[in-house]
């Protein structure tokens, strides 16, 4: 089997202006044009259409952080899976812990937000992971399971091989304690041999498993270098070209 190929995503959560990220993204793109990386940001709603046009003919690929789990109607402020497309948006996270925890997203909502996107050719990145106490308690393994088997119901094998999910622990997120490589390394390949189980060998195979939670350019290049770590999902550092940039690029 080919190995699979590396995913970094920025995300900029609720930062940046229309000309910050128009900047941002003439800065970074120079640098990125011999990259083998799969490479995005994840900006907010009134930023996607200013980035794609910023991004066009470049590697970088631009996404949303949210999006509606209706397709269409009257659903007031509501964002459509159809309009980020639209927008020249090519992905979209779904599920983030900031979410979940301040916007009361469960695993069905998610689910249903993972679906309609696949429906229209938005490729969703699924998120997951364990709060503190679950965390401490042991209950990791157990939390993520159902995580992934709710939020992923339905789909295919073969959606599911051509799927992102990011494993962030929210204990790691914005808090200067990201994981240990090996701790990422164990529980993705955990979340691998659920997927393996659930939906076939192809399919845990195929998956692309991101680890997000306090990357910066001094702890990336090791958690990538974990096997079962097929990219990064990152926060904070991903507001600067510089720290982005040697994300991605890796030590010179
Ligand atoms: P962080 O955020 O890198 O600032 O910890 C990661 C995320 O929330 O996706």
């Amino acid at each position: 089997m080919p190995p699979r190929s590396v995913t970094i995503i920025g995300n900029w959560k609720m930062h940046q202006t229309i000309a910050e990220a128009e900047r941002f993204v003439a800065e970074l793109a120079p640098l990125m044009s011999h990259t083998s990386h799969h490479v995005g940001l994840a900006v907010p709603f009134t930023l996607l259409a200013p980035a794609a046009k910023a991004s066009a003919g470049t590697v970088i690929a631009i996404g949303a952080q949210n999006v509606s789990d209706y397709e269409a109607g009257p659903y007031t402020g509501e964002i459509s899976p159809a309009m980020i497309l639209d927008a020249g948006g090519a992905f979209v996270l779904v599920g983030h812990s900031e979410r979940r925890r301040l916007f009361h997203e469960d695993n069905a909502v998610v689910n249903r937000k993972l679906r309609n996107s696949l429906q229209v050719g938005l490729k969703p990145v699924c998120c997951i992971g364990e709060t503190l106490e679950q965390h401490q308690s042991g209950k990791t393994h157990d939390v993520l399971r159902s995580q992934l088997l709710q939020c992923l119901d339905g789909l295919s094998a073969n959606q599911i091989a051509h799927l992102t999910v990011a494993y962030e622990p929210v204990w790691a997120i914005g808090t200067n304690r990201a994981a240990t490589p090996e701790m990422a390394q164990e529980t993705q390949t955990f979340c691998r041999s659920v997927i393996e189980t659930e939906w076939g060998k192809r399919a845990g195979e195929r998956i692309t498993i991101l680890y997000g939670g306090s990357v910066n350019p001094n702890n990336a290049a090791s958690l990538l270098a974990q096997p079962d770590v097929d990219g990064l999902l990152v926060g904070n550092a991903s507001l600067n070209v510089d720290s982005f940039a040697k994300i991605v690029l890796g030590p010179i």
